[in-house]
């Protein structure tokens, strides 16, 4: 184990730049990406506190007017990712994407600022993420949620987090891809193309990106007439969570705390329509397409992490989760293995990912404590003998994609030292 916290330790500081973090250190991910920031920052909590606090606060620094938290700053021009800052052609300060990603920064702030002595300087800088992370979160209830439905839309797969998910495929296939796109791919080049997502959704990717700016990124606008628009159980369980975390943190530095308070109780009785715990099946919304997205996905596990005042649904999914990867080696595939679209090798569409893991350990920890153990241990077990990769074969542990992955060092961190 000691071997493997200074490997993870040496992962995280190798992919180090001034102020921020990289996922890897190919040039896959040339930049610093929203949600990879936040598990980052928990890693660097473990043996150097202002680094953690300084990769929250350079993220935020590139936080749009309107409080949204970009899902890709690009920090450095001069790289060959697709789509760079130029295609994007927006930001504040610091150019950026025009999306967002999951809102899971609050969350591990709460974590940090809970297990640190702050200093007075760190506890001034603290305090101002707070009133920023505040910020996002208000954006998302006014942007993401105009009808205060009490879940919040995802007008991007990239915003997700799963990109090629096979939550998306129907949604994506209707689609049409704009004439005569023209664009490069650079991650073909540095990871096998059988592990990445398609041309085709590619092609859709860039298609909803163009869009998106061809309308400026103007919020309303686009909430109204994006090409897609969904209702994520994982994306709207991790805000849940957060809002819930953020509570916390408004309380403990005496800062305005209404308007979430009051969003979090719309969200708590409107998630739990999203599992039917009569066939024990989870439902995302397309809201573009009106129709119900059934797809046997880890994500929607994190209803776990949402931590929903309902012990009898919560058992319920605790024994679904129990049987999802029973004949699998490793835990957990991110689709299914027994679902027609399952892939073993494919990015999102069926690979082990240790942040999924990591999320639903935390689900777990307070609702059934020995198969919550059994989670970290298998996958601290998983770590250690195949090191810090972007994902894995549920089949044989095979890992794929980048190596060095900012992420699974990080969160190993944390399941061991924590
Ligand atoms: C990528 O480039 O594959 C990222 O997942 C997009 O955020």
């Amino acid at each position: 184990m000691k071997a493997s916290i200074k490997k993870a330790k040496k992962v995280l500081l190798g992919n180090r730049r001034s102020g921020y973090t990289l996922p890897t250190n190919n040039k896959l991910y040339p930049a610093q990406w929203n949600w990879d920031s936040a598990f980052i920052a928990l890693g660097y909590s473990y043996f150097n506190l202002n680094f953690a606090l300084g990769e929250i606060s350079t993220l935020l620094k590139g936080q749009w007017k309107d409080g949204m938290v970009p899902h890709i700053l690009f920090h450095n021009k001069n790289t060959n990712y697709y789509p760079n800052y130029s295609v994007w052609n927006c930001g504040n300060k610091i150019s950026s994407s025009g999306i967002t990603q999951p809102p899971i920064m609050t969350s591990v702030l709460k974590k940090i600022v809970e297990k640190n002595e702050l200093n007075k300087k760190q506890k001034l800088k603290v305090i101002k993420i707070v009133k920023n992370l505040n910020k996002y979160h208000e954006w998302f209830i006014k942007f993401r949620d105009p009808k205060k439905t009490g879940l919040v839309s995802i007008l991007h797969p990239w915003e997700s987090g799963y990109d090629n998910s096979p939550l998306w495929d129907i949604p994506m296939s209707k689609i049409k891809v704009e004439k005569d796109l023209k664009y490069k791919r650079g991650d073909v080049k540095v990871v096998n193309p059988e592990y990445r997502p398609l041309d085709i959704d590619y092609d859709r990717y860039v298609t909803i990106k163009n869009f998106l700016k061809k309308n400026k990124y103007n919020t309303k606008k686009i909430y109204k007439a994006s090409l897609f628009n969904v209702v994520d159980i994982g994306f709207n369980s991790i805000f849940l969570k957060a809002n819930k975390d953020l509570l916390v943190l408004l309380k403990k530095f005496n800062l305005n705390i209404s308007k979430i308070k009051n969003y979090i109780a719309l969200t708590e009785t409107k998630i739990i329509k999203l599992y039917n715990h009569k066939n024990n099946t989870f439902i995302c919304k397309d809201l573009k397409n009106k129709k119900k997205i059934r797809i046997p996905s880890i994500t929607n596990y994190f209803l776990l992490y949402a931590d929903l005042k309902n012990e009898l649904i919560n058992k319920k999914i605790i024994n679904s989760l129990k049987n999802y990867n029973k004949k699998e080696k490793y835990i957990f595939s991110s689709i299914k293995p027994n679902h027609k679209n399952f892939e073993e090798k494919r990015y999102w569409r069926g690979p082990v990912w240790i942040n999924c893991n990591w999320i639903i350990y935390q689900g777990l920890k307070n609702k059934d404590k020995l198969f919550s153990e059994y989670v970290k241990q298998k996958t601290i077990q998983m770590l250690e003998k195949k090191g810090f990769h972007e994902y894995y074969s549920c089949k044989n542990g095979k890992s794929m994609g980048a190596n060095n992955f900012s992420w699974s060092a990080a969160l190993y961190l944390d399941l061991v030292l924590s």
